[in-house]
């Protein structure tokens, strides 16, 4: 049967319905578009984001790693840097054995990070192959081969005198000073290149900028503690005795800030004083209070230390293939396992986690004034990954862990213990003779049995 020609009717019908299919299609693929665009948009808004996170902004990836100029001594020498070491190493010496005069235990344990719990620690190098090939050196090399490795997570504080003091066992002030305490990792690798040291806080940029300012801050800690000793009575702490200085400093923040300005003083080396007495105590005074802010800001955890990002804080000088001297830091960014609620006892919660797991990443030295390398600033330079590293968390109070633990804790870290072509740089090089002397000074401290060390202090 053929078809019937259209009428004049169905021929309308069919243009109109041409016309509005056109036009249906027109809008569907403006509005498309309109999403489009909108996804385009907020893609790019995320991504800067995530690269801002992550890599330090999209300039980031134009900073490319250039090689180091020479070391800057504090003093203007590496004679007079070590003279201002010794200064404060005397100061420490002098904190470590009153803080075990204040321990349950009475030993002479580490003037900081005192309390820690060590694991059992899986390092896998990943080939990445943004890191350029003269780069490669140490844990940075993907085919470092690692024996053994342990981690140490600790709280930052000096002393082991507990938490608990009213009779619900809720502290009733805070007995360290000030807020929540700062956290460290530390981690050893026994590799074919040597035993590797990565000591790290939750801090991107640690409170103190200088050596001594650590040790006004654990000198002020330690006043509290000593002042909360006097008033300890049968039923907790009478605090109504604390002296009112005492009082504020151990409330907040806030009243923290004369506490640790008086120690900044007492431990400011001359040289690194201001001219004026005037200008040196005002200086004083804001400098305790900045440091008080970027302690208790951001920084700090308020979660399971495995859901807690460390980082070095101070930088390391790597040996380039090409004979050039490169400046680098690390970071440990964890992978977000199963949230735990937080306890207020960071410690213990990372035995609620089977494992925890890290993406390290390492960010290179561009230049003196966006990666200093002699001060302490968060470099925006990009981030790019060297390892996956998995902490077994889940032994926690297992005799198996108690074995480690009680290994580790005869151990001292180093920052100046390193894998061939890496050495420590800025503060890290200040940090090498303090932790000798720390090490040497405590009590219990390398008898062997120590993994891979069997000796501790510093590989020579
Ligand atoms: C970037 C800066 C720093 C970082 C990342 C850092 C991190 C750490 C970590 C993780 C530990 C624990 C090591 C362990 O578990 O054995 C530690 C211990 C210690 N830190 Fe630091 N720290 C820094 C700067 C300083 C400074 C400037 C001082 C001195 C004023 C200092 C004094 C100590 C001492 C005395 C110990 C105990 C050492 C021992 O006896 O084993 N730290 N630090």
């Amino acid at each position: 049967m053929s078809a019937k020609p259209p009428n004049a009717v169905t021929s309308r019908i069919q243009t109109r319905t041409q016309q509005l299919e056109e036009h249906v299609k027109e809008k569907i693929d403006a509005r498309v578009n309109q999403v489009k665009a909108g996804i385009h948009e907020v893609h790019g808004h995320v991504a800067a984001q995530v690269d801002s996170l992550l890599h330090g902004g999209p300039q980031a990836s134009k900073l490319t790693p250039r090689p180091v100029p020479p070391p800057q001594y504090l003093g203007g020498t590496q004679e007079a840097e070590q003279s201002l070491m010794r200064q404060v190493s005397k100061e420490l010496a002098r904190q470590q054995v009153e803080l075990a005069k204040l321990s349950p235990t009475q030993q002479v344990g580490r003037t900081f990070h005192r309390v820690g719990q060590a694991f059992p620690l899986e390092w896998k190098p990943v080939e990445n192959p943004a890191i350029p090939e003269h780069l490669r050196v140490g844990f940075l090399d993907p085919k470092l081969q690692v024996k053994h490795a342990f981690v140490r997570f600790s709280r930052a504080r000096g002393d082991d005198v507990g938490t608990k003091t009213g009779k619900d066992g809720r502290p009733t002030i805070n007995q360290h000073g000030i807020g929540s305490d700062l956290n460290g990792i530390f981690i050893r690798l026994d590799t074919d290149q040597g035993v590797q040291d990565l000591t790290a806080t939750n801090a991107k940029v640690p409170f103190f900028h200088q050596a001594h300012e650590l040790a006004a801050f654990g000198g002020a800690t330690l006043t509290t503690l000593e002042a909360l000793a006097q008033v300890k009575t049968d039923a907790g702490y009478d605090l109504t005795k604390l002296p009112k200085d005492i009082h504020a400093a151990l409330k907040d923040g806030l009243g923290y800030v004369p506490l640790l300005a008086k120690e900044l003083d007492r431990l400011t080396p001359p040289e690194m004083k201001a001219p004026n007495p005037v200008q040196q105590k005002v200086g004083t005074e804001l400098r305790a209070a900045e440091m008080v802010k970027d302690l208790i800001g951001p920084a700090l955890p308020k979660h399971s230390l495995a859901e807690t990002g460390f980082f070095s804080g101070a930088p390391f000088y790597l040996e380039g293939k090409d004979g050039n001297t490169y400046g680098f830091k690390f970071a440990l960014r964890p992978v977000l396992p199963k949230g735990v609620p937080c306890t207020g006892d960071v410690l213990e919660e990372l035995g609620k986690h089977e494992k925890v797991q890290y993406e390290v990443y390492v960010q290179f030295y561009h230049d003196d004034e966006t990666t200093p390398i002699e001060e302490l600033k968060d470099w925006p330079t990009m981030e790019f990954k060297v390892a996956d590293a998995v902490g077994n968390t889940g032994i926690l109070h297992t005799p198996e862990q108690d074995a480690l633990n009680k290994a580790v804790d005869k151990e001292g870290a180093n920052p100046a213990n390193n894998a061939k072509g890496i050495a420590p740089a800025g503060l890290n090089r200040r940090r090498v003779e303090l932790y000798k002397d720390d090490t040497v000074r405590r009590d219990g401290k390398i008898k062997g049995g120590c993994p891979f060390l069997n000796g501790g202090g510093v590989v020579s």
